[in-house]
């Protein structure tokens, strides 16, 4: 019976497992996938609305700050659509098993370029933020801070849920939207549950909606 979190290389991927009280799969960062590759290739490219949320127009290949990385999905796709992408994650645990899900991606031939304009901190993006923008302001900031689900609902994903087994929920999220606002060179997108409330703060200037998400779209106006 476990009875704590563990760290497994298995089949050469890293996997954290979760103590058996919880019921919960392994969780590992994984872009080689069937499935993870389809979703790349079919996501609806430049035209989806993670992208147009990004404001990623024809050509351009932005610098994004990816400041709650987690497993790397979003920051994955922006990186496969163009972007030069910063990720950040405070959880060491995530952290590691992202590092390993991004080691294999560059050992894939399909995966290897996109892979290539990533980097990865780890660490507070209150903190690392401030710090890359004294060499390279991003043009976008991208935030998914953890939602609070009171309920075990079958609808939040089970990946969802471990992850907030590790990390807890994210509580310093409206002071993370005003360092992002600070740092960011042209925009700060917030990725939200559909229904949920803005982040604290400033209301944002548009958002793009999805029948799940809710992208707030803040706009930066600097002189
Ligand atoms: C909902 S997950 C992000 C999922 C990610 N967008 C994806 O596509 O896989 C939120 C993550 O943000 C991280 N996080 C929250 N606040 C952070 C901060 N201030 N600095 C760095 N990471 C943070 C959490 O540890 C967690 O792993």
């Amino acid at each position: 019976m476990l009875n704590y979190n563990l760290l497994i290389k298995n089949d050469n991927r890293l996997e954290l497992h979760l103590p058996d009280a919880e019921k919960l799969s392994p969780i590992y960062a994984d872009f080689c996938t069937p499935s993870f590759k389809y979703r790349l290739a079919k996501g609806g490219g430049r035209r989806q609305p993670l992208a147009r949320a990004i404001g990623l127009k024809q050509n351009a290949t932005p610098l994004v700050f990816d400041a709650t990385a987690g497993l790397g999905r979003d920051g994955f796709i922006l990186a496969a659509l163009g972007c030069q992408v910063i990720m950040c994650e405070q959880s060491p645990i995530i952290h590691a098993l992202l590092e390993d899900g991004l080691r294999r991606a560059l050992q894939d031939p399909e995966l290897e370029a996109t892979a290539r304009r990533i980097v990865l901190y780890c660490g507070n993006s209150q903190e690392i933020l401030p710090q890359i923008g004294l060499s390279q302001r991003p043009d976008v900031v991208y935030l998914d801070p953890m939602f609070p689900h009171r309920h075990k609902s079958a609808l939040v994903k089970k990946e969802m849920r471990a992850l907030r087994a590790v990390v807890g929920d994210d509580l310093g999220s409206a002071d993370l939207l005003e360092t992002s606002l600070k740092e960011s060179g042209r925009r700060v997108v917030c990725k939200r549950p559909a229904q949920a409330i803005f982040l604290s703060g400033p209301s944002p200037n548009f958002a793009i909606t999805t029948p799940k998400h809710r992208f707030d779209v803040y706009l930066i106006l600097r002189c």
